[in-house]
């Protein structure tokens, strides 16, 4: 059994090294105490592979990915993009490693203005980092809008005028116009139905056996890790307790939080969102 999540490909580009994240105490309360919410995680994320990351309400998983796309500072540990650390990194390198790690969680428009139409959320990361005009940034949305199945006819109407499957798609996009190696996605589609779910499986798998991206998927639903996922590593109380293929951890998983995780999962329901998402 394995703790350090590593995925098998031969292709890193992101390497986290005994991350640890101290939330301290306010000291409210006589008994309040710091919380250790990541403590010392090590993995691995390679081009055109996912990793999915699995654990229990508060075990960390939100956390750690905020610690690496630097939404969040840490208290130790190392931080490896395309080699380069990334904390190490000042000024514009640090805003272009940065733009090319994404991270994508569930409602992600919700704190937009809802009168933005959806090409100005898809360019804002363009406009606000100014590496491109307005012009260009246009043009590389509606071809992100088309990559993700949105015709660039509907960029004029505003956010709130799409579903929740739809604005999945649009934060996609968003995401994509910067170019990123790896994307990083936070029960990104824990709000949606069923079919919708499917259909974005789909989408995620099409788009990285093009562009090659590497994921992290973090979720609560394992029927979605199996769908998408190659490796899978599990979080207790801030620390992996297991990983290894999403094949060998879910015929045999190895340590006792993992059985637990597992058995509270009915196999049919595992089976049955694989079965929708090749066909749909
Ligand atoms: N800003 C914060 N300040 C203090 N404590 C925090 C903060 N954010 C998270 N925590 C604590 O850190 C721990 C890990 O929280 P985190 O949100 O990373 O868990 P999670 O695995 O993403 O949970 P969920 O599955 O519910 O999203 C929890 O104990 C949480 O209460
Ligand atoms: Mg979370």
């Amino acid at each position: 059994m394995r703790t350090e999540a590593c995925i098998a490909g031969d292709r890193p580009i992101l390497r986290v090294r005994a991350l640890r994240k101290i939330y301290p105490s306010r000291g409210l309360f006589r008994d309040d105490r710091d919380v250790t919410a990541v403590d010392g995680v090590s993995l691995v994320l390679s081009r055109g592979r996912t990793l999915a990351l699995v654990g229990e309400s508060g075990c960390g998983k939100s956390t750690l990915a905020r610690c690496v796309v630097r939404l969040e500072e840490f208290n130790s540990g190392e931080i490896r993009f395309q080699g380069a650390d990334l904390l190490a990194l000042r000024g514009e390198e640090l805003r272009r490693a940065r733009r090319r790690i994404q991270l994508i969680f569930q409602e992600p428009l919700e704190a937009l203005n809802p009168r933005f139409s959806a090409l100005d959320v898809v360019i804002e990361p363009l406009i606000i980092s100014r590496d491109v005009g307005r012009r260009e940034a246009i043009d590389r949305a509606q071809r992100v809008m088309e990559l993700v199945g949105l015709p660039a006819a509907r960029g004029s109407r505003l956010v709130q005028e799409f579903s929740g499957g739809q604005k999945q798609r649009l934060a996609l996009a968003r995401a994509l116009i910067t170019d990123p190696a790896v994307l990083i996605f936070d029960e990104a589609l824990s709000g949606l139905d069923l079919s919708v779910q499917a259909q974005m499986v789909n989408l995620l798998l099409d788009l990285q056996a093009t562009s090659k991206l590497a994921y992290l998927f973090i979720s609560h639903d394992l029927r979605l890790v199996q769908a998408l996922a190659d490796e899978v590593a599990v979080m207790k109380d801030g620390v992996i307790v297991e990983s290894g293929t999403v094949t060998d951890v879910f015929r045999n998983p190895q340590h006792g939080y993992t059985q637990k995780l597992f058995s509270t999962i009915p196999r049919k329901g595992i089976a049955s969102l694989s079965e929708m998402a090749i066909k749909n």
